[in-house]
Formats: structure tokens, C-alpha cells, sequence
């Protein structure tokens, strides 16, 4: 017989990888069997984390016979909605959302987020504002005290292309560090959903999300910023043991 080695030890470890999934699915599945009910308008975020929440909205329309309508809050969610065949909607036809389900690149003590490191946080705002309630789904590695603990790649915030020059300037007179966001293979600037670029500004950590959030949004050429204050009325993680935190 083999005997355990270090090394058998080490791969009967869990991956790291597969905790984070695991954690983002155990969040996701939490807030959709808490939050969804029949005959909701849903409001569907972006990213990996809300894989899972579709996944198990699937699930309970089959079992539950559920009649839910859904809105995008980006390509990627619209696709989600449409392969799960589920209603797909917009807010033209359905204004007002029961709830928006969304992940978060991080969460505060007080649930303001920093969104948009998949580039959605425009539709994703406007979105969770039309929703009567909006609740973040996450791992672990997003919950923190204060933003800017966690999420190291700056705030995220949607320019429209011709002014994204004095935007930088704008925003390095405000004391960030911005940087304008390259596409994978560095063969151009990421283009949004709604045809703009994005610009990552750290800020270090930020004690008052709300004022910084104004102050970005002021600048001329600014669409829209991936702060995310006073908006969420609980956030959802799947910790490291394959718990459910809330707050
Ligand atoms: C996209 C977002 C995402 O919700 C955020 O980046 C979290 O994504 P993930 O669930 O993949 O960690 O704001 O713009």
C-alpha cells in the first residue's frame, strides 16, 4: 500500500481555485434562494460569480415553475438569460425591478462596493438603482472594512473615448493613480458595452466613497464610476470553510 507523503497530503488539499469557486457558487446559491421569488422581475449582473446565480435560478424555474422576467446588465448577462432560457426583458418594458443580483470586485463594512472589473458597471448601476433591492454575491477575497483593501486595481470608471486624455489628467490632480485599460493581448484600449473605455484609478484606500464618487463623476467626459455607495442591502460571501457570511 502507499503511504502518505508529503506530497499525497498536499494534493488532497483543496485547490485554491476550486475554494474560490466554490465560494462564489455557495454565495450565489444562498442569495437567489433567499431573494427570488415567483413572479419577480430579476435584475442579472455580470462577472463569474453570477454564473452561479443563473445556474440555480435555471434550477428553480425547472423545479419550481417559477414565471420570472430578466434584465441584462450587460452582453455577457444577456447571454446567461438566453441560454438559460429564461425571459429576457429591459427596463423599457419592465421599469421596475424587484430585485438585481450582482457580483463585486469588493465590499465594504458598510456595502458600498468598487464594481466593474468586467467592464459593466454603467448597466450594472443603472440597474441595481431601478431595483427596489440589490444584493451582492462574492467570495471571500471581496469583503473588506474599507475599499481599497482588497481590490488593488483602482476604481473602475467609464470615459467616453475623446476625453479620456484629460480625464487621466483630471483624475492624477485628485491625487488617484490612473491608468487606461488595456485589452488582453494590448492590441487596443477595452471597449464597454456601450462603446466607451475604462479607466482604473487607484485611490489607495478610500474613506469616503461617496464624496470621491461625486467628485469623478463631476468630470466632464465621465459616464459613469464603479463606486457603488449606499446601494446594496446585503452582500452574500462564501468563506474559505464553505460558509455563507452576510451582512
Ligand atoms: C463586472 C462586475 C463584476 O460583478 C465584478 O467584477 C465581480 O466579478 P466576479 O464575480 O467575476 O468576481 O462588476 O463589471
Amino acid at each position: 500500500s502507499i503511504r502518505s507523503s508529503p506530497l499525497s497530503t498536499l494534493a488532497q488539499m483543496s485547490n485554491p481555485t476550486d475554494l474560490v469557486e466554490k465560494a462564489k457558487k455557495a454565495a450565489a446559491f444562498a442569495a437567489v434562494d433567499e431573494y427570488v421569488k415567483d413572479g419577480m422581475t430579476i435584475g442579472v449582473g455580470s462577472g463569474s460569480t453570477i454564473v452561479y446565480a443563473v445556474e440555480r435560478i435555471v434550477e428553480r424555474v425547472k423545479a419550481e415553475n417559477l414565471k420570472l422576467v430578466c434584465i441584462p446588465t450587460s452582453f455577457q448577462a444577456r447571454q446567461l438569460i438566453v441560454e438559460g432560457g429564461l425571459v429576457l426583458s429591459d427596463l423599457s418594458r419592465h421599469s421596475a425591478i424587484d430585485v438585481a443580483i450582482d457580483g463585486a470586485d469588493e465590499a465594504d463594512a458598510q456595502l458600498n462596493c468598487i464594481k466593474g472589473g468586467g467592464a459593466c458597471m454603467l448597466q450594472e448601476k443603472i440597474v441595481a438603482y431601478n431595483a427596489k433591492r440589490f444584493v451582492v454575491v462574492a467570495d471571500f477575497r471581496k469583503k473588506s472594512e474599507t475599499l481599497g483593501q482588497q481590490w488593488k486595481a483602482g476604481v473602475p470608471i467609464e470615459v467616453i473615448p475623446l476625453a479620456y486624455v484629460p480625464v487621466l489628467r483630471k483624475l492624477e490632480s485628485f491625487g488617484g493613480k490612473p491608468v487606461l485599460r488595456m485589452a488582453k493581448a494590448k492590441a487596443g484600449p477595452v471597449v464597454t458595452d456601450n462603446g466607451n473605455f475604462v479607466v482604473d484609478c487607484d485611490f489607495g484606500l478610500i474613506q469616503d466613497p461617496a464624496a470621491l464618487d461625486k467628485r469623478i463623476a463631476s468630470i466632464p467626459g465621465v459616464v459613469e464610476t464603479g463606486l457603488f455607495v449606499n446601494m446594496a442591502e446585503k452582500a452574500f460571501f462564501g468563506m474559505q470553510d464553505g460558509t455563507v457570511e452576510t451582512r
